[in-house]
């Protein structure tokens, strides 16, 4: 199936079983804008909780915080976000459509590449298993003129990118004669900034509103309470303060479902070390985040890193964990060298001290800064791509089913009577209220037993627990687990441990420490 409807399926599949629903959906919906049901919701916490654990437990000199969306308007002043944090926007005037001009360019760049794949399929269909991909880049007439082409305007694009040149953007807009989807036409404005932020007023009008604005990013939240953390939990360098939460941003090109959204949330750590020995230290966190994600087992091969060449002015070194995703490998955690800019910006526009003395070396410096961040949304996303199968079975019936890993999934055992009589309810009931302090339990009584493995498969519930009148002679259940579909007879004793096992915490946040 081509990965464009994997893609639709997984949508739907998201909305059919309460995963996600677009917000507001009564009155038509709300632009990149989501709301997370019933399974949704769950599979979310359980995200933020192997984060938030693997932070804060499996590391000592990491603790945690809970900042305000709202902070003070100079913040972002000091950041960098009210000069700096733009988008280059320009309007089609027949369509009246506003469009990302750096996305329209880069997907004129995708489709040149496009191109590409197009030209070695037809060459690897034609020549077989004697086919040399490598060796056809190289030397087929049609693939070099493409592949120059691409390069040549990417090479003029990054640079007028790197210099923020908003007339050469749209030159290029031009001269590569890229129409408007909608009206088709060329008819393009200027291109102009456009700022990310949203913004509101705080306090009476009468009395003079503050303009205030939603966080972007959670991330400074923690710089502007690096003192406060520090004196009061008497943390020495190097140490971390992770933070979770909403941000927000006005983004113009909204669009693959949850890739892209306004309001989204971020998990982010910041982490303080001696200046000097941040290499050492964004290295370990690159290493580490990379062990995070690989634990979950989604496919070791789906992960890669993206070095950033192009660094920002603040930053001495920065890479993206990018994961593949049914529309290409894509951005979902970026891993920072900070250097001191953020706390010496807010040094400077406070007026404030804010350096730390290392008893150590005997003088005080301004730390430097490895930040690890990653958006919740898209881990939500990557989780359920790789997870979403549609299997055939060997009956010839097909099963859809979430394979998703065990600690994350949204239920993790359901209960079902054979038979909605003969006490068989009442017990199934018994095992719940024995399991559901630890794990959390459904209860399913409608239809076949068939149909209900299949309506638990399609929430990735790991495990189902059949009740029979054998139970009730010799309190064994059948256990089926979701994966092999496999079934054994087993004590109802011997279920918690057993469940435990496969769905703990402990088990997945182990991988990580041992891998
Ligand atoms: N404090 C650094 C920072 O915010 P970023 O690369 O802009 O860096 C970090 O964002 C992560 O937040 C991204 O890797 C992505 O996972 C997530 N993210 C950013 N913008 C997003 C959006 N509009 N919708 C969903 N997630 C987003």
């Amino acid at each position: 199936m081509a990965q464009e409807d994997v893609f639709k399926k997984l949508v739907s599949h998201c909305k059919e079983y309460g995963f996600v629903f677009p917000s507001s959906e009564i009155y038509d919906g709300l632009a990149a804008v989501y709301d997370y049901g019933q399974m949704g919701v769950e599979l979310k916490n359980n995200i933020k909780r192997y984060w938030w654990d693997s932070m804060t437990l499996l590391n000592d000199n990491i603790v945690g915080i809970d900042s305000a969306v709202f902070m003070h308007p100079t913040i972002w002043k000091a950041s960098g976000h009210v000069d700096a944090f733009n988008d280059p926007l320009i309007d089609n005037r027949d369509s009246k459509k506003r469009y990302r001009a750096d996305v329209l360019i880069e997907d004129a760049i995708a489709k040149i590449e496009e191109k590409i794949d197009k030209e070695v399929e037809k060459a690897r269909k034609r020549f077989g298993e004697n086919f040399d991909e490598k060796m056809y880049r190289e030397t087929n007439p049609r693939v070099l003129e493409y592949t120059q082409k691409r390069d040549a305007l990417h090479e003029r694009f990054a640079a007028a990118m790197s210099e923020m040149n908003l007339e050469e953007l749209r030159q290029i807009i031009i001269d590569q004669e890229i129409v408007c989807p909608i009206s088709g036409t060329k008819n393009w404005t200027d291109v102009r900034q456009f700022n990310l932020m949203f913004s509101t007023d705080m306090g009476s009008t009468a009395d003079g509103a503050m303009k205030v604005y939603l966080r972007p990013e959670t991330a400074q939240g923690i710089f502007v309470n690096f003192l406060n953390v520090q004196k009061t939990g008497r943390m020495r360098i190097p140490f971390g303060i992770a933070q979770i939460g909403k941000a927000f941003r006005n983004e113009i090109v909204a669009r693959q479902f949850i890739f892209r959204m306004r309001e989204f949330e971020q998990m982010e750590m910041q982490f303080f070390v001696r200046p000097g020995e941040e290499m050492t230290w964004f290295n370990h966190w690159k290493e580490f985040r990379l062990r995070w994600h690989k634990a979950l087992g989604l496919g070791d091969h789906k992960y890669r890193y993206h070095d950033h060449e192009k660094l920002a002015h603040y930053a001495n070194a920065a890479t993206d964990i990018e994961f593949e995703m049914p529309f290409g490998f894509k951005e979902v955690e970026g891993i920072h060298s900070r250097t001191d800019f953020d706390l010496s910006q807010h040094e400077k526009f406070s007026g404030k001290k804010i350096q730390y003395f290392d008893p150590e070396l005997n003088k005080s410096y301004t730390p430097y800064v490895i930040e690890t961040s990653i958006g919740v949304d898209r881990m939500f996303l990557s989780v359920l791509a790789a997870a979403y199968k549609e299997e055939v079975l060997e009956n010839g019936e097909t099963r859809v089913v979430l394979q998703l890993p065990a600690a994350l999934a949204p239920i993790k055992v359901a209960v079902m009577p054979l038979v909605r009589k003969d006490g068989l309810p009442e017990k199934a009931n018994e095992i719940i209220n024995s399991l559901k302090f630890d794990y959390r339990c459904q209860y399913d009584e409608k239809d076949s037993i068939g149909k209900r493995y299949r309506r638990q498969d399609a929430i990735g519930t790991p495990f189902c627990i059949t009740v029979d009148h054998q139970t009730l002679e010799d309190n064994t259940v059948t256990l089926r687990e979701r994966d092999s579909m496999e079934q054994h007879r087993v004590s109802i004793s011997e279920l918690h441990a057993l469940i435990g096992e496969k769905v703990s915490f402990r088990t997945l946040l182990q991988k990580i420490v041992n891998e």
